[in-house]
């Protein structure tokens, strides 16, 4: 488990590009549009801090951000989860969101928020584990309106 750096641009445009074609139900953007992005958006994105990628024997089998959303101001979320199929249940899972969690602590975050689909079943009891709550919240995916997210929250005081 560690954060992103510069020299991981490309794992983690590969390991996105897998998670956005073996579960694209479970995210808001598309492979279409992500397999599109110059390799200096990965970059960027590795340059910010708040990316962390999850290896096994040398391998990337997971990833993770965290960041904030314009929707709900002050607030911090995680992002992008996901873990390889041959890497589940193993603990990865909880290992990137616990990256995610102490990043969000580093930023004096009181609580953790994300969105998961209604679809993401094994995620939904992934979250229910690990502490998060339901909120009360729901919204609905941009792409297809049709799939509805649930906001999920963990105090972290
Ligand atoms: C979500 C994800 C990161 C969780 O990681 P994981 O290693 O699979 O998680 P775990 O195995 O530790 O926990 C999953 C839980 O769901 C349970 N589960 C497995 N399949 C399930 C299913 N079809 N329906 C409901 N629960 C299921 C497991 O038994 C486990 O619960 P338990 O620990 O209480 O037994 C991973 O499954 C993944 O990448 N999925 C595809 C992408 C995705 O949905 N990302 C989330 C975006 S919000």
């Amino acid at each position: 488990m560690r954060q992103c750096g510069l020299r991981d641009a490309l794992a983690l445009r590969a390991i996105r590009l897998e998670a956005l074609t073996l579960a694209p139900e479970a995210y808001g953007s598309t492979y279409r549009e992500t397999v599109t992005w110059p390799v200096e958006r990965w970059r960027s994105l590795c340059r910010r801090g708040n990316y962390y990628l999850a290896h096994s024997e040398g391998a990337v089998v997971g990833m993770v951000s965290g960041g904030t959303n314009d929707q709900y101001p002050g607030t911090k979320w995680l992002y992008g989860l996901y873990v390889s199929p041959g890497a589940r249940g193993t603990g990865v899972a909880t290992q990137l969101v616990g990256a995610v969690e102490e990043w969000a602590r580093r930023e004096r975050a009181s609580s953790l928020h994300l969105h998961v689909s209604d679809s993401s079943r094994r995620a939904r009891a992934f979250y229910d584990r690990v502490g998060f709550a339901a909120s009360g919240g729901f919204v609905t995916m941009s792409r297809d309106p049709s799939v509805r997210l649930t906001e999920m929250v963990k105090n972290l005081e």
